[in-house]
């Protein structure tokens, strides 16, 4: 029988894993847009992708640089990702942790590693002195939505107000 961890390594993003990532959230993106985005990847335009990607240079050079982005490997390739960044919210928590996005590859689901990313994540907030960790979850996201419930994430119905500034 196969140990669900056995060859998972936590470790912090790095400048060298980009090409890596964005092969990844090629899988994620497939899968995700089947699953509760509505689309389907494969005959979507180029545009309508890259709007949609979690994985873009910009992204991934900003959060290279906040020491709470990490990734999930197993033997042989990057399996999961989690990028997050400090966040000052003063009416909520003094400092809480925002997670951008947490992603599996579908081939590498309900092993334990998304759970795993969070472990790493939730000490690393605790010992950097923050006080809870937020995440914005699509309604429609079960798997997500039934993860982070197993994590220990309390989940609430929320509005975004949006005031567009371009
Ligand atoms: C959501 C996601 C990150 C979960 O990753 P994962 O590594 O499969 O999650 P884990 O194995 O740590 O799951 C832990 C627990 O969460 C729950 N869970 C996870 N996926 C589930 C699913 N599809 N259905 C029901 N429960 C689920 C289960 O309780 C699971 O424990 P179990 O497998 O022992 O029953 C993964 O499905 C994914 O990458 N989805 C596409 C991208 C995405 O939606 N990201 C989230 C953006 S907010």
């Amino acid at each position: 029988m196969v140990t669900p961890m056995a060859h998972i390594a936590v470790r912090r993003i790095q400048s060298g894993d980009y090409e890596a990532l964005r092969m990844l959230d090629d899988a994620v993106m497939r899968y995700s847009a089947r699953a509760f985005l509505g689309f389907d990847w494969d005959s979507a335009s180029s545009e309508r992708r890259e709007e949609q990607r979690a994985i873009t240079p910009d992204i991934f050079a900003f959060y290279l640089h906040t020491a709470c982005s990490f990734v999930a490997e197993d033997d042989e390739m990057i399996v999961g990702y989690v990028l997050a960044q400090p966040l000052r919210h003063f009416d909520l928590e003094p400092l809480a942790v925002w997670v951008e996005d947490i992603s599996v590859h579908p081939s590498h689901h309900r092993r334990g590693i998304a759970s795993a990313l969070y472990r790493t994540l939730h000490d690393w907030g605790q010992s950097a002195g923050a006080t809870a960790i937020l995440a914005g979850i699509h309604v429609d996201n079960a798997a997500s939505l039934a993860m982070h419930r197993h994590v220990g994430f309390d989940l609430y119905e929320s509005r975004t107000a949006v005031w567009r500034l371009d």
